[in-house]
């Protein structure tokens, strides 16, 4: 019986593989790559909103699995940066969206102020849409060496991951759920398999898609995306009661604030953390075909129930 947390990386990570060293390393590919993608031109008032929110840190979390799936089905980190790229920008784009104060109304993101409480309401509403415009265009421009079709493939589902039947879908979901005390848990799922777990799963299987990975491994791939894509969002539902605004870089107990039905609501606290780590474990066994070579993967799952932001 696998367990998750430390002992869980002790007993399914190959040793020396340090996971605080392969995040640095990504994390420092993607945002040198991000920083070339978008140079400053005219008007540069809405090129410095769209850099302001895509450059302000974070865990780089999507574009670090789009490379790892991509390099563990045999394709090179060049065939995959692109779109690691867009689905930060797209990520980016949905966050600037989010927080306008037609939705969520926040101040701070990534421990910065928001967007339109830097540029105003009307340019963050156009540099949201003009980081979701160029993250197409610049899989499109950019992607070198990968067969057109596989292109054409991580296009079609890029669209499909952040329309109605995903991201914009699970956003109005979410909004309508609002300040509802009958919301069940299978609504919940289906609002965050739609708002976030899509977005996630993309990551993990654009990438494979690029390397023109085998339906088997795509299918294993999609089963590892929505178990931790799921287990993300109980771990952020938990930290908006326990973690800190410092630790968060954003404002923390809105979803009690604005009567959000979550999972700490419906099961508790402990029961959340519980589910969480079964969908890891769960999410972890469908590795063990790629051995060693899936260790990152392991290692980011791991990570996902253990973050403290
Ligand atoms: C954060 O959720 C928000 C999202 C994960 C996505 C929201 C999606 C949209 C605004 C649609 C964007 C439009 C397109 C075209 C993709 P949260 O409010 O639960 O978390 P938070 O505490 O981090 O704000
Ligand atoms: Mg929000």
């Amino acid at each position: 019986m696998i367990t998750t947390g430390e002992k869980l990386v002790e007993e399914t990570l190959t040793a020396g593989f340090n996971l605080a060293v392969y995040l640095k390393q990504q994390q420092k590919i993607i945002e040198e790559a991000m920083d070339k993608s978008l140079p400053i031109a005219k008007p540069e008032k809405i090129y410095k909103a769209m850099r302001y929110s895509l450059l302000a840190g974070g865990k780089r979390l999507r574009p670090i699995l789009c490379l790892a799936t991509c390099e563990l089905t045999g394709g090179s980190l060049e065939m995959a940066l692109p779109t690691a790229c867009a689905l930060e920008m797209i990520h980016t784009m949905s966050l600037i969206h989010d927080d306008l104060p037609a939705m969520d109304n926040d101040d701070y993101r990534r421990g910065k102020l928001t967007n339109h409480k830097v540029y105003g309401e009307n340019i963050a509403i156009l540099a949201g849409d003009g980081l979701l415009a160029y993250a197409f265009e610049y899989v499109g421009q950019e992607t070198k060496n990968v067969p057109p079709q596989r292109i054409l493939e991580v296009i079609t589902r890029l669209g499909r991951t952040v329309g109605a039947t995903g991201l914009v879908g699970g956003q109005v979901l979410d909004l309508e759920s609002e300040g509802k005390s009958d919301i069940t848990a299978e609504t919940l799922t289906e609002i965050h398999t739609r708002k976030t777990g899509a977005l996630l799963e993309t990551s993990v299987i654009s990438g494979a898609i690029l390397a023109g990975a085998s339906s088997e491994d795509l299918q294993r791939l999609s089963t590892y995306a929505q178990n931790i894509g799921l287990a993300f969002q109980i771990v952020d539902d938990i930290l908006d009661i326990t973690a800190t605004k410092e630790e968060l870089g954003k404002t923390v107990g809105k979803d009690l604030q604005a009567q959000k039905a979550t999972y700490p609501s419906i099961w508790g606290i402990e029961a959340s953390r519980e589910q969480a780590k079964q969908l890891i474990d769960s999410a972890i066994s469908q590795l063990s075909i790629y051995r060693e070579k899936a260790d990152a993967l392991r290692a980011i799952a791991c990570y996902i129930i253990n973050r403290k932001n």
